[in-house]
């Protein structure tokens, strides 16, 4: 008797063992894959310990599998199926299912794919140096995404740059034109960051403006009034 039931709990364990011993994978490892727009993506779902048996396989995404054209499925042998995405886009990014069913035993595995727009600025020149006073002056941060997908933030000394005044912004932001300029005034760093909304991009370029002297009294004035600020606050507030 205990020989028999020996058997039976050996068999079972058998079973268990096979069973657990079928997995399934998706390469690359590290989750998720992120590549900058028209790069080629490709991802392997592989199905491990499944023996003689031929697993059905299929990838899936929410939505449909290919909505840009640019995803196309390929069996690498019966145990592996590849997808890969050409050209990808920002429509591309997702998360990505592989299905399989090994006999009447159903796997799943998902990889998160993130296409960004790699913002690169149009305009490389980092710093203007001697502008004539009263001329006015363009500084550009325009960049290769499109236009209308950036939001362009400008700083100077770490303060907001507003429209208004001496200061004018043409194509959504992205160029800041600095009318009458008055070197003892206008001359320093000009700082824009450039978000891509839908990706979560962004880049951030500092421009200088003037020549060294200009911008070192500029530098030296800000410091005076901070500094004057700081013993003012500190002498009414004392009292
Ligand atoms: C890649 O996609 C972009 C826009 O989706 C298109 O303009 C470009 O021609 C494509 N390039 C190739 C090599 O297919
Ligand atoms: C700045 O750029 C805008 C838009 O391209 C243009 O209309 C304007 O004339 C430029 N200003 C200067 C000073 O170059």
């Amino acid at each position: 008797m205990a020989k028999i039931f020996a058997f039976i709990f050996f068999l079972f364990s058998v079973a268990v063992a096979t069973e657990e011993e079928i997995t399934i994978s998706i390469s690359p490892k590290a989750n998720p894959v992120q590549k900058p727009i028209g790069h080629q993506i490709s991802l392997v779902c592989s199905v491990k310990g499944a023996g003689d048996e031929k697993p059905g396989m299929i990838w899936k995404k929410h939505g449909g599998l290919d909505r840009t054209g640019n995803v196309e499925v390929k069996k690498l042998d019966e145990n592996n199926l590849g997808l890969i995405i050409r050209n990808s886009s920002v429509e591309d990014s997702g998360v990505y299912y592989c299905h399989a069913q090994v006999g009447s035993k159903k796997y799943m595995n998902k990889m998160d794919v993130i296409v960004f727009e790699d913002i690169v600025f149009s305009d490389k020149q980092l710093h203007l140096g001697q502008v004539l006073a009263t001329a006015s002056v363009n500084i550009s941060c325009e960049v290769s995404a499109k236009k209308d997908s950036v939001i362009t933030y400008w700083t100077r000394h770490g303060k907001q740059v507003l429209e208004g005044g001496k200061h004018k912004f043409y194509k959504g932001g992205a160029i800041l034109e600095i009318q009458n300029y008055q070197p003892e005034q206008d001359a320093g760093q000009y700082t824009c960051e450039v978000f891509h909304v839908s990706s979560g991009s962004s880049n951030t370029k500092t421009v200088t403006l003037g020549t060294t002297v200009e911008k070192n009294y500029v530098a030296c004035h800000q410091m005076c009034n901070s500094f004057c600020t700081d013993v003012q606050n500190k002498f009414f507030t004392s009292n």
